[in-house]
């Protein structure tokens, strides 16, 4: 029987240190996650094998007993943290699903990944770099600025007041970041109008670009000052809609725009694109998430819904754009 392992980091495993923030977990699953995926693999015929976090890996790289991996897993530190599974699984020959160690720490890199947006003339909010509250360039950036940390996730880092209005706030947030979470601070201008995601899965000419999702805040939908703060992941004050409300030739560009990002940074499998547009009609790409949640409470089964199928079929396309690229047979 084809066999599917699982690699994940849990929640509950993270022991928090002395100097942590509240979020130092935020990105990592909870184990009803890892369930409901164990489900849906075992629903579409599959054995399913729980391999946990890099060091259960490291333990048992030899002797596995798996075909392919299903790799979620978020890493435990630095900035190439999500590339170290995927990384020690392509040097013993495993095959994974999803992206590769190259694409994640890129990814997770915003201001990297912003350079490539930049190269391939993928709209992307105006930036800098600030390496502390003394050392940066406004270059010709205009508040309001959001300041968010340069390779985190999940909202990590953001509250209300990452969004700054004058200098005196800006300085004071870039410290926090700086401090906080012990990594240059990436400063963008706060794009202000409406907020939509793009689920894709699959690989080059084989892509299903999902419909956009729109981000609900305070029931809003024209966002104002309002952004997803790390708080508010946790409250009903936000909501996925789908489908988004625009028209079908705003919807066509976003579709196209989440597709050329997922091909620029080289995704695989799965991700997901986060947009802003503004209030005169302007698009910008915030990022893309390789690794995006597979929780039911997101994105995914929002989709899913909408569509009339079911979640485990939306984890079989995943695993089926897998077997393709590796010219597996399950
Ligand atoms: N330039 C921006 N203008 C307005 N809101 C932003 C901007 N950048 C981020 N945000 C808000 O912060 C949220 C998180 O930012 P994002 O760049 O997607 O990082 P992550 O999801 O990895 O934490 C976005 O979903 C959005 O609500
Ligand atoms: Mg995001």
């Amino acid at each position: 029987m084809f066999i599917v392992g699982l690699t994940f980091d849990l929640k509950t495993d993270y022991i928090f240190k002395e100097e942590d923030p509240p979020d130092a977990n935020a990105e990592f699953d909870h184990p009803s996650t890892i369930d409901v995926i164990c489900e849906a693999i075992e629903s579409l015929g599959y054995k399913t094998k729980r391999i946990g976090n890099i060091r259960n890996l490291l333990e048992n790289i030899d002797n596995l007993g798996v075909d392919i991996v299903f790799n979620i897993s978020e890493g435990l530190t630095g900035r190439n943290r999500e590339s170290q599974v995927p990384i020690l699984l392509e040097m013993k020959n495993i095959p994974f699903v999803g992206s590769d160690g190259l694409t994640l720490a890129l990814t997770l890199d915003k201001i990297m990944t912003k350079k490539i947006m930049i190269a391939e003339k993928i709209p992307t909010p105006k930036f800098f770099e600030a390496k502390s509250s003394e050392n940066y360039e406004m270059d010709s950036l205009k508040y309001p600025l959001i300041v968010k940390p340069r390779f985190e996730g999940s909202s990590k880092g953001l509250s209300d007041k990452s969004r700054v209005e004058n200098e005196a706030q800006l300085k004071e947030q870039i410290d926090f970041i700086v401090k906080t979470y012990k990594q240059p601070a990436l400063v963008e201008e706060f794009i202000s109008g409406s907020e939509y995601t793009v689920a894709i899965i699959g690989n080059d000419e084989n892509l299903e670009v999902f419909p956009p999702v729109q981000i609900k805040i305070d029931g809003r939908l024209k966002l104002g000052d309002k952004f997803y703060t790390f708080n508010r992941i946790f409250s009903d004050r936000l909501e996925y809609i789908c489908p988004a409300k625009i028209n079908a030739s705003l919807r066509d560009k976003i579709m196209d725009l989440a597709r050329r990002t997922y091909l620029a940074v080289e995704c695989r499998d799965f991700g997901r694109v986060d947009f802003r547009i503004d209030e005169e009609g302007r698009l910008y790409v915030l990022e893309i998430n390789p690794l995006p949640s597979l929780s039911t409470e997101d994105v995914f089964m929002t989709i899913a819904r909408y569509l009339g199928t079911t979640y485990s079929s939306m984890i079989d396309k995943i695993i089926k754009s897998a077997l393709k690229r590796y010219n597996l047979v399950a």
